[in-house]
């Protein structure tokens, strides 16, 4: 077999075999494919696409190229859950303590972020002592205890998908949906997941601008899901503006603990009851999201979420008085208003700007590995729809380092806010849910 032949045969729009793709991901992590061989292959994918066999070969060739997770020591179906990226996206602090209330063992590895979006383990890591790298015995032991771990994703886990991404990174070669899918699959499989949940984000903050792209991802994914025998199912969101109010590590964590409070932004809150609702009944803890709903309001109401998420700060060696004491994480020296030039209705909210701002405050990174700062972020005054006096804070600057960053923030954010006379047409939070039934967009009344 040679790499040559099967980049010709996909070229040409063929459909591959499961030897030919092993062949070629094998091929590429020993190095015995070298780099101009695999960015063709990815660029006669991106053209040609992959049938949803093809792509599901490709993601267990991704998940079995380094080290797999073995969580059939947890008893249960354990499900994971996944966001394509968001701006303000903390929905798997609440979702996981959600679910794992309701008696979903929830074993999470989770990211930092990059660029404009953030990252679980850096919101994690706000809180002081909180630990995210735990040795699998320890991660696996902590879910048979606790019933919930989040951790970092080990360097180890689908290495193929790692080199592969640097590569589509650079070769204008991410934007293909069978690429995408079988990367975001392959890191869940090799993580050990039974069933999977995915918080697919669709706008202009998103990486799925349109709903149809977000659709047609989803749709890959849960064939990956059906196809690999882990059930899969897709709640396509909203992120035409950043989810709650809060962007910034310490900030998005003191957001989590009030809506697990039952204090949260109302966008949050319901986002975080669907997830946690699919990942009920893909657990085996309800029979249908009518039945997961109610029971997940219960969990919140009655505090049984905090709790989990109280016993998770514990557990990984945190402070866990931050959940009754938000003021105990770490807080910005520094208060910037970000003012509105006119009166008016907010009509657009460019999430991705907001992002980039909170990254210029040393929320996030411009480049892998880069320090940041906990404390600082943004925090919305007005969302879409919200009217606006002249002068009145649309959101404001939480800020610690000053200098030419701070006034490149203080723009972007300014910038990023649209005021017009007459309100916008709303766009409903959740637009769509992808499950092996297929496609089913929300009608009025379910939004
Ligand atoms: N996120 C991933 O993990 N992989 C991609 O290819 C794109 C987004």
């Amino acid at each position: 077999m040679r790499a040559v032949d099967i980049i010709r045969r996909k070229r040409d729009g063929h459909e591959l075999t499961a030897r030919e793709i092993a062949f070629l991901i094998e091929g590429f992590v020993r190095g015995d494919i070298p780099d101009y061989q695999m960015s063709a292959f990815a660029m006669a994918v991106l053209f040609r696409g992959m049938t949803d066999a093809e792509t599901a070969e490709l993601t267990l060739a991704m998940a079995r190229s380094g080290s797999q997770l073995d969580l059939s020591g947890i008893p249960g179906v354990k499900v994971d859950k996944h966001s394509t990226g968001g701006v303000g996206d903390k929905t798997t602090l609440v979702v996981a303590s959600l679910a794992a209330a309701a008696g979903v063992p929830v074993a999470k590895m989770s990211g930092r972020g990059l660029g404009h979006t953030g990252g679980t383990i850096d919101k994690l890591e706000s809180i002081p002592g909180f630990r995210t790298e735990l040795k699998p015995e320890a991660f696996i032991r902590q879910v048979r205890e606790i019933g919930l771990a989040v951790a970092g994703q080990s360097g180890d886990l689908a290495p193929a998908d790692k080199k592969l991404y640097a590569l589509r990174d650079v070769t204008a070669t991410v934007e293909s949906i069978p690429l995408i899918a079988s990367s975001v699959m392959s890191k869940k499989i090799a993580a050990g997941a039974d069933a999977i949940v995915l918080d697919v984000k669709t706008g202009g903050g998103a990486f799925m601008k349109t709903l149809e792209d977000a659709e047609r991802l989803a749709l890959a994914m849960v064939a990956i899901g059906r196809l690999v025998g882990r059930r899969t199912a897709a709640v396509i969101s909203d992120m035409d503006q950043p989810l709650g109010r809060a962007i910034g590590n310490a900030l998005e964590v003191r957001e989590a603990i009030a809506a697990l409070r039952g204090e949260g932004p109302e966008d949050l809150t319901r986002l975080c009851l669907a997830l946690a609702a699919h990942m009920a009944v893909l657990g085996g803890r309800a029979a249908s999201l009518d039945e997961a709903l109610p029971l997940l309001e219960r969990k919140l109401a009655s505090g049984e979420a905090l709790e989990k998420f109280r016993r998770l700060i514990a557990a990984q060696g945190g402070d866990p008085a931050v959940v009754d004491d938000p003021d105990r994480l770490p807080s910005a020296p520094r208060r910037i208003a970000v003012k509105a030039e006119r009166a008016g209705c907010v009509r657009r909210i460019d999430a991705e700007k907001l992002g980039l701002a909170a990254m210029m405050l040393g929320a996030g990174r411009a480049v892998k590995d880069a320090p940041i700062d906990h404390s600082v972020g943004i925090v919305l005054g007005r969302k879409i729809g919200d009217r606006v006096e002249a002068g009145e804070a649309l959101a404001e600057l939480h800020a610690a380092r000053g200098g030419e960053a701070e006034a490149e923030a203080l723009r972007l954010a300014a910038e990023a806010f649209e005021i017009g006379d007459e309100p916008p047409a709303m766009r409903p939070l959740i637009l769509s849910v992808v499950t092996e039934e297929g496609v089913r967009r929300m009608d009025s009344e379910e939004r």
